[in-house]
């Protein structure tokens, strides 16, 4: 039973097919000897937006959906949320285990040395408007990057890789602290070696003329948890462009500026500044239930609520609630608390949403936490985005040491015109087209 093939019957031409599983899958080549004739290109699948579709083999992340499962390298998110710092976890996401002593102590000190952005990086930041969008600001520079590494397009070599690698870790807290402090006009401040990752970038962020900067240490930790949450999460929006961009050998730097703008959409990592708009939208606890019977007349979509995978709670959600806790005690409660609560609340009991399985997702009460330590919501992505680089980096090197993986190029099915002849200015007329400006 265990190597029976899937028999395939095609009542088109009565012919039969064997087609083997791959661990649990059909190989999608292998539907393509499936003709009605020599002429027949082959059978395709047709699947737009990928609701089906196994786009690689990938050891990295594991999600369970209905479960509510997520684990990095097999490690379960709550575990490594409570007991690991985030370069640890970035170090399992990368290479697989989890680092030993030495290796850890290496690890942290390679990425400390690569914190600093060359001079013409920060001139470069220099030319954006005052209220450029911290996301577009962080994209931008991360491309930039590209032009100060020319070995960046080494990618073929394990050792150039990993330089990038590193120097990409390094510097996503550097590109995006500068990006805030250049919206509100402060000198950028340099990164300081004695600090933790998470310390160093709130050093970046809110060192004011103090001689050292002293990170407070219950939101140093909050904050890395919220980048062990947001380290990878498979093949989301990003990752697959992380890994399409990747797969023409473009280089890193490109392909993590790339990932970095499929995050900024609302529909992936741009949610989190869209519930704190829907939160102030709101306005009050009392302003909810009209609130939802808006969403559920098709006025919009609830924000921060919903996922592809997930059809159960959100893990991540259930630990940045637990955060947010730990924020609250030093910052005071964030008022919109009450109406995200007051949202979920009404939410899991309304048969629109249980029947959808539509739960809170990470991007829900990360904004609350984030606002309460006094990040504006403009950088709520940005700051999705600095763990996140270390989740494209370790499949965009899966992807290229894969000898099964190419360029990414799927296919299409033609709906447009036949063949028809080139139509002279003059004997055109207006014909009615959706294409039409
Ligand atoms: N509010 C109200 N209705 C929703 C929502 C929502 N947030 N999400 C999905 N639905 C409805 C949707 O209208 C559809 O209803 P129907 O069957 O009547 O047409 C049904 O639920 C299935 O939704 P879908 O759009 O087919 O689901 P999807 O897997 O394509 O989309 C999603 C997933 C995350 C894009 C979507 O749930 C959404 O837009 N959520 C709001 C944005 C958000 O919070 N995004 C962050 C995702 S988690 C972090 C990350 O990965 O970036």
């Amino acid at each position: 039973m265990a190597n029976e093939p899937l028999n395939i019957v095609d009542k088109r031409t009565k012919a039969t097919y064997d087609v083997p599983f791959f661990k649990g899958a059909v190989r999608a080549m292998d539907l393509r000897q499936i003709k009605t004739g020599p002429e027949d290109f082959g059978l395709m699948t047709y699947d737009p937006a990928f609701m089906n579709t196994a786009s690689c083999q990938s050891a990295i992340t594991f999600i369970d959906g209905d479960k509510g499962i997520l684990r990095y390298r097999g490690y379960p998110i709550e575990q490594l949320a409570e007991k690991c710092t985030f370069l640890e976890v970035a170090y399992l996401v990368l290479f697989g285990e989890l680092p030993t002593t030495t290796e850890l102590k290496d690890w942290v000190a390679t990425i400390t040395h690569h914190t600093m952005i060359h001079e013409t990086t920060k001139k470069f930041l220099e030319g954006f408007r005052h209220d450029a969008h911290p996301m577009g600001m962080f994209i931008s520079t991360v491309a930039a990057l590209s032009t100060v590494y020319p070995d960046a397009r080494n990618v073929l070599n394990a050792e150039a890789r990993k330089l990038q690698i590193e120097r990409l870790i390094g510097k996503v807290p550097t590109i995006a602290a500068y990006t805030y402090r250049h919206s509100l006009g402060y000198p950028y401040i340099y990164p300081d070696n004695d600090l933790s990752y998470t310390e160093n970038f709130m050093n970046m962020l809110w060192k004011m003329v103090e001689p050292k900067y002293q990170a407070n240490a219950a939101l140093a930790r909050a904050l890395d948890i919220l980048f062990i949450l947001h380290a990878d999460h498979e093949q989301n929006c990003s990752a697959n462009v992380m890994r399409a961009v990747g797969s023409s050998q473009a280089d890193p730097f490109m392909a993590t500026a790339a990932a970095a703008a499929a995050l900024s959409g609302p529909l992936h990592g741009g949610a989190n500044e869209e519930v704190l708009k829907m939160l102030d939208e709101i306005g009050s606890k009392d302003k909810v239930p009209a609130y939802i019977e808006r969403i559920k007349a098709g006025h919009g979509k609830l924000m921060g609520f919903g996922h592809r995978i997930y059809k159960n709670y959100d893990p991540r959600a259930r630990i940045i609630k637990w955060a947010a806790d730990q924020v609250f005690a030093v910052t005071g409660r964030n008022p919109k608390l009450e109406i995200a609560l007051e949202l979920e609340r009404i939410a899991l009991e309304d048969e629109y949403f249980i029947k959808r399985k539509l739960y809170p997702n990470v991007d829900f009460y990360s904004g609350i936490m984030y606002q309460a330590m006094g990040f504006r919501p403009e950088m709520f992505t940005v700051l999705f985005a600095i763990p996140r680089t270390v989740g494209w980096l370790a499949q965009w090197q899966e992807m290229i040491q894969d000898p099964e993986q190419k360029i990414a190029r799927p296919r299409q099915i033609y709906i447009g015109h036949d063949v028809r002849d080139f139509v002279p200015m003059e004997m055109r007329g207006v014909h009615a087209s959706p294409l039409r400006p």
